[in-house]
């Protein structure tokens, strides 16, 4: 009897990875200059050194740009069917900020759209363009992650004042098989409301457009209750995730979780029953960059040797909301830009 070899599954496949810093590297020194902070304090709670703002007058948007322009480059492609773009720090309320950038990147009047998942935004933004690349109504995604936190830190905050920074990074996913190396192998994606409230900007949105108190237009976040649900979230959405592709926990190579603390990446690690030496550490360069954490720490892995191809690498990020995700794929042999 003849049987019909199963045809390979469709799966969104990465094919090059692009980032960008601005050029101003802000220390923990100059922030203990006006911050009743220390570099010690920093560097031992969170384990960030340093962070990258932008100067005034650049926005997410020029970030997103430059980023996914790199992407493009590193993939070898100057086309795209659609463009995802993860913030929390769009270039305005309304409208979004990725056909601005479409545009600029010269992507034509391809489909463009915001995702706002806070710190998870780069999976949320990944899942979406597999999605339309699965279900046929892509070829070919450009998925960038941007932010510029230093314009909605509260100066008077110290908390949160030290751990963000700015940045951005991008990737080009392609249509493909689920059996070559770069495919998104699966996502899980989750996120709980009953406790927005832990990181929020009160006013600016139709609950609260205006406030009389300047504090309220500024992030704010409850930073122990955050880093609790961080660890178990992240946890649970990557054990779930592993589960279901079928990747023993010891078969992971690499764990790319968002950069957020330190102490929440050795805690994942520990979580998953994974050596911390496997977490993926580049926060002390960058901080937390929010949706463009993983995209720029994966380049930063790339460019030390960390990640190679063949590894298999577990993505997770979390954030406000609350909203977290897991992705996970054998590293291809691409460049980054
Ligand atoms: N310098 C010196 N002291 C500080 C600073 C600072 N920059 N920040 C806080 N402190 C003080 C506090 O005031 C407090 O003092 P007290 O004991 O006298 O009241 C003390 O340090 C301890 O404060 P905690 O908030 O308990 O400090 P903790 O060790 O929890 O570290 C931090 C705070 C770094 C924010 C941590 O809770 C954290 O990393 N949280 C998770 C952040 C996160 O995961 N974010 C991801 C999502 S973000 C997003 O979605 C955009």
């Amino acid at each position: 009897m003849s049987t019909i070899p199963p045809s390979p599954r469709r799966a969104a496949v990465l094919k090059g990875l692009g980032t960008y810093l601005p050029p101003r590297v802000v220390s923990n020194e100059e922030l203990s200059g006006r911050l009743d902070t220390s570099d010690e304090w920093i560097r031992t709670r969170t384990g960030i050194r340093q962070r990258y703002w932008v100067d005034p007058g650049t926005a997410t948007g020029d970030l997103a740009f430059e980023a996914g322009a790199r992407a493009l480059k590193a993939a070898g492609v100057d086309s795209v069917d659609a463009v995802v773009l993860a913030t929390s720090t769009p270039d305005h309320p309304c409208p979004a900020t990725a056909p601005a950038v479409a545009a600029r990147l010269g992507l034509g009047t391809v489909p463009a759209f915001d995702i706002a998942a806070v710190c998870a935004g780069f999976v949320y933004a990944a899942a979406s363009a597999a999605s339309l690349i699965v279900a046929g109504l892509a070829e070919r995604v450009l998925v960038i992650g941007a932010e510029t936190y230093s314009g909605i830190l509260n100066p008077a905050d110290r908390t949160t004042s030290v751990i963000f920074g700015d940045g951005a990074g991008a990737i080009v996913l392609e249509a493909g098989s689920a059996e070559e190396p770069g495919a998104l192998l699966g996502f899980d994606l989750g996120s709980d409301g009953e406790r927005h409230d832990l990181i929020t900007i009160p006013a600016g949105g139709s609950r609260m457009r205006t406030s009389e108190d300047p504090a309220d237009q500024y992030f704010t976040m409850q930073g122990k209750p955050v880093f609790a649900h961080a660890v178990t979230r992240m946890g649970e959405s990557s054990a779930a995730l592993l589960e279901r592709i079928g990747w023993p926990t010891e078969s992971v190579d690499r764990v790319v979780g968002h950069q957020a603390n330190v102490r929440i990446l050795h805690a994942l690690a520990d979580f998953l029953g994974v050596e911390r030496a496997r977490a993926v550490v580049n926060l002390d360069r960058v901080g937390n960059t929010s949706a463009a954490s993983i995209p720029l720490a994966l380049a930063d892995a790339m460019l030390s040797g960390e990640v190679a191809p063949g590894d298999r690498v577990l993505l997770s990020a979390f954030g406000g909301g609350l909203a977290w995700g897991s992705t996970a794929l054998v590293w291809p042999d691409i460049t980054a830009a």
